[in-house]
C-alpha cells in the first residue's frame, strides 16, 4: 500500500476581467484567474490541503462536490468565508474514493450568481490499481454562459428563477466548440457543470462505452447510445473511431414552465479521430460491493407550489413541504449505518437530486406504476428524477456532521429546495 502524500495548493476566488472582443469586456469570477478553475488531481490515500482565499465582494465557500469528507471541510453553507478572509480545507481521500468530482461555491443565498459568473473546477481522485490507466485521457468540463449585448453577465430573470438559468453559450473547458484530437481509444471524463441545463449527449461518428459515473468505475463497460447528463452529474466513457466526429447535445424536454421552445441540437465539440491499435477493455473494471441490509429509511419529496403575488406568479421549491432552513435538521442518521432513501419527484418538472458527504447506489426506479430494478451497480452523488418518478437509493455516511440534500438546479436550491441531514 502506498503511503498517502500531502498535496498543498492555493486557491483564490476573485473577479477576473476578460477581453472577449476588442470592445467587449466581461467580468468573470474565477478560481486562480481561470474559468473553469484549475484541475485538482490526487491519489486515493492522499490528503489535499487547500489554502483558500476569498477575494470576491461576497462571502463564499468551496464545496467539494461528491467527496466523502467531514462536514466542516465540505464547504456547505454553514461554513462561509468572508470577503478578504482565508481558510484551509483539509480533504483526506480514502481508499475507494477514486472518481470524478468538482468544486464550486455553496454559500447561503449567493450560489447562483457565483456559479453563473464562472466559479467551478474539476477534481479527480485516482487509484493505483486503475484498469484503464493505460488509456490517454481527455476532460470535457461543460458549462454554459449567458452574455448580454454589452458583454456583461446579466443577473437572473424571472424565468431563470423558475426553470433554472441556461446561458446561450455552451462551453467545453471554457471554450466554444473546441476542436479535439483523438488517436486510438481515449478515456473521457465529462462534467455537467451547468446551473440548470440538461445535456442529452450523443457522439456522432464514433463509438463510446460508459465505464464510470460520479463515484468511479462501473463493474463492466456498457455500450452507450445517447445519455442524459443532468446538472452536476459526471460520467467516464471510452471513445474510439476514425474520421470527423461531433459531440452533440440533442434537444431534451425537462418540462420547463411556460412555453419556451425546445432547445435546438447543438455541437458541443468537434474531433478528429484516428484509429489506433484495437484496445480490449478488461471484462471486469472493478467490483462494487452492495452496502448490505438497510437499518433505517429516509423519505425525500420534491414539490413546487405556485402562488400569486401582486398579479405575478411566484413559485416555491420545497423538500417534504418545507423550504430550506439552516437551523433545522430534516433527518437524523448514524455514521456507518446503511440506509435506504426514497426520493420522490412530486412535481411536473425534472429535478436532479444531490446528496453531500457520501455516494449512493440507485437500487430501484418507479415511474408510471412500473418498478424497475437498476440494471447495474454504480456510485453516484447526483441522479435525475423525471416528474412523478420515485427512486430508492442505498447509502452510508462515513462521517458525522450536518450534510445537505438538494435539487442541483442551482436556482431551485437557492430558493429552498434543499434540506439537511444531521449525521451523528
Ligand atoms: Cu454541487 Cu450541494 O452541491
Ligand atoms: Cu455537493
Ligand atoms: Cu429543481
Amino acid at each position: 500500500e502506498r503511503d498517502g502524500a500531502v498535496l498543498r495548493l492555493a486557491l483564490t476566488a476573485a473577479p477576473h476581467t476578460v477581453q472577449l472582443l476588442p470592445s467587449v469586456k466581461t467580468e468573470f469570477w474565477s478560481y486562480n484567474g481561470s474559468t473553469p478553475g484549475p484541475l485538482i488531481e490526487a491519489m486515493e490515500g492522499d490528503t489535499l490541503e487547500i489554502r483558500f482565499r476569498n477575494d470576491l465582494p461576497q462571502a463564499t465557500t468551496v464545496h467539494w462536490h461528491g467527496l466523502p469528507v467531514p462536514a466542516d471541510q465540505d464547504g456547505g453553507p454553514h461554513h462561509p468565508v468572508a470577503p478578504g478572509e482565508e481558510r484551509l480545507y483539509r480533504l483526506e481521500l480514502p481508499k475507494g474514493s477514486a472518481g470524478t468530482y468538482w468544486y464550486h461555491p455553496h454559500p447561503h443565498g449567493d450560489t447562483p450568481e457565483q456559479v453563473f459568473r464562472g466559479l467551478a473546477g474539476a477534481l479527480i481522485v485516482r487509484t493505483a490499481d486503475d484498469p484503464l490507466a493505460a488509456l490517454p485521457e481527455q476532460h470535457l468540463f461543460i458549462s454554459d454562459l449567458r452574455l448580454a449585448a454589452d458583454g456583461s453577465i446579466p443577473f437572473n430573470n424571472v424565468d431563470d428563477w423558475m426553470d433554472g438559468r441556461e446561458g446561450q453559450f455552451v462551453l467545453v473547458n471554457g471554450q466554444l466548440q473546441p476542436q479535439l484530437t483523438v488517436n486510438g481509444a481515449q478515456r473521457w471524463r465529462i462534467w455537467n457543470a451547468c446551473s440548470a441545463r440538461y445535456l442529452r449527449l450523443k457522439l456522432a461518428g464514433a463509438q463510446w462505452q460508459l465505464v464510470g459515473t460520479d463515484g468511479g468505475l462501473l463493474e463492466q463497460a456498457r455500450p452507450l447510445g445517447e445519455l442524459v447528463l443532468a446538472p452536476a452529474e459526471r460520467i467516464e466513457v471510452v471513445v474510439s473511431g476514425s474520421g470527423a466526429v461531433r459531440l452533440l447535445a440533442l434537444p431534451y424536454d425537462r418540462q420547463k414552465m411556460g412555453d419556451a421552445p425546445p432547445e435546438r441540437e447543438r455541437v458541443l465539440a468537434r474531433a478528429t479521430f484516428s484509429a489506433g491499435p484495437r484496445v480490449q477493455l478488461p471484462a471486469r473494471l472493478r467490483s462494487i460491493a452492495d452496502p448490505g441490509l438497510a437499518r433505517a429509511t429516509k423519505r425525500v419529496v420534491f414539490s413546487e407550489t405556485m402562488s400569486m403575488e401582486n398579479g405575478q406568479h411566484s413559485m416555491a421549491f420545497l423538500i417534504n413541504g418545507k423550504a430550506y432552513d439552516m437551523n433545522r435538521a430534516d433527518w437524523h442518521s448514524k455514521a456507518g449505518e446503511v440506509e435506504l432513501w426514497e426520493v420522490i419527484n412530486d412535481s411536473h418538472m425534472d429535478h436532479p437530486f444531490h446528496l453531500h458527504g457520501t455516494q449512493f447506489m440507485v437500487v430501484e426506479r418507479k415511474r408510471g406504476g412500473k418498478v424497475v430494478r437498476e440494471p447495474f451497480k454504480a456510485w453516484r452523488d447526483t441522479v435525475n428524477l423525471r416528474p412523478n418518478e420515485r427512486l430508492l437509493l442505498k447509502l452510508r455516511f462515513p462521517h458525522p456532521g450536518m450534510y445537505m440534500a438538494h435539487c442541483h438546479i442551482i436556482e431551485h436550491e437557492a430558493q429552498g429546495m434543499m434540506a439537511q441531514v444531521q449525521v451523528s
